[in-house]
């Protein structure tokens, strides 16, 4: 228990790094260009919040996943004096642009206790990587990904994009070979989402809007050639390798769709704890400014109340492949639809919950909305 709450001590945690090289038009993650000298400040105050909010953490932790903007973009001292400050934890992922992964970034990671690098690949075609307006071609992507084996990690995920303008199936074919081809224990594969207000939606709005009914059939042909080539579809957009006894879902994600409260530090970071939401705001100027003054950065607080809690759960549990418990939905879930659905094959009972089938997730959000009371 934490000192004077009675909330269960925290066993996920996740740090943001914003700092990118080049914002890509489709990302509205909270990045900052360059800013090279404010690095190490930034390094500061992430290390400040972490000493207000250890108080929150196990020690050791289950997972940490220190992500991005780019975390490898920023300066080796910063990055370095993070790892080295945080608890212990079984898993350690890192986020990783291909074009920074250089041998000296590699061991760096490996001595300050990284397990499992996530690495943006997004596509292997080079016009679909100009489009994304991406940096690495994809022989950066390959060397990368060697790199990191040569120093010796042995759990790589790879993200890919699909539904990139000018994508044609068999390009997507060709990105599902490549990426397959490097052997990697993960990968996550996305939809191309047009956010609001990013250049790219400015651009390509009207073409993703006129695509996302082929967008169907991608995900399908995604889904049937990674669980083709042995690779279990754990949630919606993840894939990891069956390796005889091994943990290879990502574990800090996992903990996450299965509800568990996790600390977010670092601008912009989200934490859920308990019946609470708390959101940092976006600007590194101000994050920084409070933390150096000894304050808590600028936030949002949210309360949670018990449904809006369910329905996350049930949004969230339904990615998986595992059954969702019943209980935890108590009064969330449509029974007469329930009926329905499972009638219809898109839903079925497993150990006293309920999963979707493969068509259903297929359908996905669609399902889950139809389940919803
Ligand atoms: C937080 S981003 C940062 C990762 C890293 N900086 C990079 O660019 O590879 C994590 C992942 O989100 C996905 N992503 C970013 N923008 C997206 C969008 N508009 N639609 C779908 N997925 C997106 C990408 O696959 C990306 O690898
Ligand atoms: S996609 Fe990655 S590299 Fe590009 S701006 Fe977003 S966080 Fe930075």
């Amino acid at each position: 228990m934490i000192a004077g709450r009675e909330l269960p001590a925290v066993r996920h945690l996740y740090l943001h790094l914003p700092f990118c090289v080049h914002r890509c038009g489709y990302c509205d993650f909270v990045t900052a260009v360059g800013r090279v000298d404010e690095h190490a400040g930034y390094a500061d105050a992430l290390l400040a919040e972490l000493e207000l909010e250890r108080h929150r953490l196990t020690d050791p932790l289950e997972t940490i996943f220190v992500g991005g903007g780019t975390p490898t973009f920023t300066g080796k001292d910063a990055l370095a004096r993070i790892l080295s400050a945080l608890p212990e934890a079984s898993e350690v992922t890192v986020e990783a642009n291909p074009e920074t992964v250089t041998p000296e970034l590699a061991s760096l990671m490996r001595a300050h206790g990284v397990t499992r690098v996530s690495l943006g690949a997004q596509s292997f075609r080079p016009k679909l990587l100009e489009t994304l307006e991406r940096r690495a071609t994809p022989d950066v992507v390959r060397r990368a990904v060697h790199t990191l084996r040569d120093a010796n990690f042995d759990n790589v995920s790879l993200d890919l994009l699909y539904g990139i303008p000018g994508q044609s199936a068999s390009d997507l074919d060709a990105d599902l070979a490549d990426a397959q081809a490097l052997e990697p224990e993960h990968l996550s594969c996305y939809e191309l989402e047009a956010k609001l207000g990013t250049r790219f939606t400015h651009t390509h709005g009207a073409e993703l809007r006129r695509q996302a009914e082929a967008m169907e059939s991608y995900f399908e042909r995604v889904v049937e050639t990674l669980t083709g080539a042995g690779y279990r579809w754990y949630e919606t957009a993840s894939f990891c390798r069956r390796d005889g006894g091994r943990e290879l879902r990502a574990r800090h994600n996992l903990a996450i769709w299965r509800g568990a409260d996790y600390l977010g530090l670092g601008v912009g970071a989200v934490s859920t704890l308990g019946d609470e939401r708390q959101r940092n705001l976006p600007s590194v100027g101000r994050y920084v400014a409070a933390l150096r003054e000894g304050d808590i950065p600028p936030r949002e607080l949210e309360q949670l109340d018990a449904p809006t809690r369910a329905v996350e759960r049930l949004m969230l549990g339904l990615r998986l492949d595992e059954p969702l418990a019943l209980d935890d939905a108590n009064g969330t879930v449509d029974r007469v639809a329930l009926e329905r659905l499972v009638d219809g094959g898109l839903v079925e009972r497993v150990d006293g919950g309920v999963r979707l089938t493969t068509r259903g997730r297929m359908l996905g959000g669609a399902v889950t909305a139809e389940l919803l009371a």
